[in-house]
């Protein structure tokens, strides 16, 4: 199986000298930066070299499943409702695994794997393998693009997502004293220059796949399942190819699987009141990072009426050509 295992990372490291950096005077918001613009995203090196392995060797299974948003837009959460869906019958639910594990130790990060070389843990999983990613539709390699694979997109208003990601970045700085002010952050993430930005372009590139292949893109969006879990669960359970039985239905399963996954439930679990994810990392993110408010609309206690005007201006004037309703 050698040929699985990627060349060291550094092999990459003349390409990406090439690319565009952010100048030094670029407000510091975390040990991601600087960022390199590749393919017209603002990146992590280190995301980049993840996705450039991954093109060279990753290898696609036609069961393949892939959860791909922006960064907090709903990736814990929907971890949580695919996993959970997929695994149904495999244990009782009240023993569920999603009781004592993260949602992100159920559903590895496949550029995550691959920039830190550890392809094997993904070559490792049986099938159907369910992955997650943040990287833009440019980036997939061509195994997941020209394959069945399927791919589940969730995308969530940007005022809420750029809240969302100033509390995240602050708590994983240890302060927000650690970090440019909030409205530095507001403004890079309007300039597009965040991590994998910018948010609309990523959201616009699976929404135009979605529009031209929708059995391959399921393209959800947080508010709706928020207000519609229910359906929304009964939607992916279908897509992903394991549709709930009628018996399953009367019984409560959906309900009782969106009970499992919900905010409140999973927020409370002690297993997510604590605990590093990704010890190996310096990074020190608590499993708690990833529960905050899990509601729309939270981006009113932040931003003042001009911040909102302008995001949303920008969401209106960038989804304009495409038909994606804000
Ligand atoms: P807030 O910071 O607005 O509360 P991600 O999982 O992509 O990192 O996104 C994190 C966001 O999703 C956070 O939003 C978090 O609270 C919310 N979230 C986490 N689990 C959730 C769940 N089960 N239901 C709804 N929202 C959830």
């Amino acid at each position: 199986n050698n040929h699985l295992i990627e060349k060291p990372p550094e092999e990459h490291d003349a390409l990406l000298a090439t690319l565009p950096v952010q100048p030094s005077s670029t407000p510091y918001f975390g040990p991601m930066q600087p960022f390199i613009l590749y393919k017209g995203a603002w990146m992590a090196k280190f995301i980049v070299r993840g996705a450039l392995a991954m093109e060279q060797c990753f290898k696609s299974r036609p069961t393949d499943l892939f959860l791909v948003t922006f960064p907090k837009s709903g990736t814990t959460w929907l971890k949580a409702l695919i996993f959970a869906t997929l695994t149904r019958t495999s244990y009782p639910l009240d023993q569920h695994p999603l009781r004592t594990h993260n949602p992100h130790q159920c559903v590895p990060v496949l550029e995550r794997e691959f920039a830190t070389g550890r392809s094997q843990i993904i070559e490792a999983i049986s099938s159907p393998r369910v992955l997650s990613s943040h990287i833009p539709y440019s980036f997939l390699p061509k195994t997941i693009t020209d394959s069945d694979c399927r791919i589940v997109y969730v995308w969530r208003d940007p005022k809420d997502v750029l809240v969302s990601l100033w509390y995240f970045t602050v708590k994983v700085m240890g302060g927000a004293d650690k970090i440019a002010t909030f409205e530095q952050f507001y403004d890079s993430f309007c300039e597009g220059v965040i991590g994998f930005g910018s948010i609309w372009s990523h959201i616009l590139g699976y929404w135009e796949e979605s529009k031209s292949r929708p059995e391959k893109i399921l393209f959800l969006r947080y508010e709706n399942i928020l207000q519609e879990p229910v359906k929304h669960a009964k939607q992916l359970a279908h897509f992903i190819g394991c549709p709930y039985s009628e018996a399953e239905e009367s019984q409560g399963v959906v309900e009782q699987i969106v009970e499992l996954c919900s905010f409140q439930k999973l927020k409370n679990l002690d297993v997510n009141k604590g605990g590093i994810l990704f010890p190996m990392d310096d990074l020190n993110i608590s499993h708690s990072y990833f529960f905050r408010k899990g509601e729309a609309g939270n981006w009113k206690d932040h931003l003042t009426h001009e911040m909102a005007e302008r995001i949303d201006a920008i969401t209106e004037e960038k989804f304009k050509e495409s038909e994606l309703q804000f």
